[in-house]
């Protein structure tokens, strides 16, 4: 367990699903989490449901110098940062020819502008900790899916950031660790999937406990894309 106690963990979309699943089990490891999310009751009530020494910061990502200025508020009030998750993102299915220009910008904009901003932005401040960047990708990025045309092609260039910014990191004492899920239960899948197969995905808090482990393993392990899935395909129904 190499995570500093006290270590200070920026988690974007912190206000629910695998984002807060994440805050929870740093919590519970003494780090000192700030969530960012655009939905200031949803952070609020998250922030509830930890230890007390969870704070944030409302923001939206996509908007020019808001990543700029989550991380200088974190760094006004935390004075350093040890860790970035970046697990703010959105889900929506459009078959290729139906993706709207509107559609795949919004789609780029949260799953990889937003992050590669945010990340420029904490850079400095995770090179000075010698810190770490967790990017939560999506299996979608390895594997092709029906209808995931700007989802696919959003996390697919995320993969492709992570493995740069690893080679980057490492000159900097930075580690960066691309996490590649299948389907989790969150709030993302609402009104998407039904709950019989929402019952067979991967939990969320189990998602979260292993993140916290991964940035809790040896600094002297480089740690490649993880792909994680459920133990069994969720929409198939299993034999009685
Ligand atoms: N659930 C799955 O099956 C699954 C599988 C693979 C990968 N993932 C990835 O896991 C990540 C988390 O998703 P989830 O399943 O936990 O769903 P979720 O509960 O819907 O989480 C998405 C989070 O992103 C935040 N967010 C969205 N747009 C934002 C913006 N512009 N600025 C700041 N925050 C923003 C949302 O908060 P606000 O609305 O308050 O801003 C929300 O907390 C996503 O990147 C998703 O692609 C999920």
């Amino acid at each position: 367990m190499t995570l500093p106690s006290g270590a200070v963990a920026v988690v974007t979309g912190g206000g629910s699903g695998v984002g807060l699943a994440c805050a929870a089990a740093l919590s519970a490891r003494d780090a000192r989490c700030v969530l960012v999310g655009r939905r200031d009751d949803r952070l609020q009530a998250a922030t509830e449901s930890l230890d007390g020494a969870a704070s944030i910061v409302a923001a939206d990502l996509t908007v020019e110098g808001e990543p700029e200025r989550t991380i200088q508020t974190v760094l006004a009030a935390r004075g350093r940062i040890d860790v970035i998750v970046h697990s703010a993102g959105m889900f929506d299915k459009a078959s290729a020819p139906d993706v709207t220009a509107d559609h795949w910008r919004r789609v780029m904009d949260v799953n990889l502008d937003a992050v590669m901003a945010l990340t420029r932005a904490g850079w400095e401040a995770l090179s000075d900790s010698g810190g770490q960047i967790v990017l939560i990708s999506s299996i979608a990025a390895v594997q092709a899916f029906e209808g995931n045309a700007a989802y696919a092609a959003s996390k697919g260039g995320l993969n492709a950031l992570g493995e740069v910014l690893r080679l980057e990191g490492r000159d900097r004492g930075i580690r960066v660790i691309t996490l590649c899920p299948a389907q989790i239960d969150t709030e993302l899948w609402d009104g998407k999937a039904p709950d019989p197969v929402r019952a067979r995905m991967m939990p969320a808090a189990g998602v979260g406990e292993l993140v916290a482990d991964l940035l809790g393993a040896d600094r002297r392990i480089d740690i490649g894309p993880v792909t994680i899935r459920p133990i069994q395909d969720p929409w198939v129904e299993p034999e009685p």
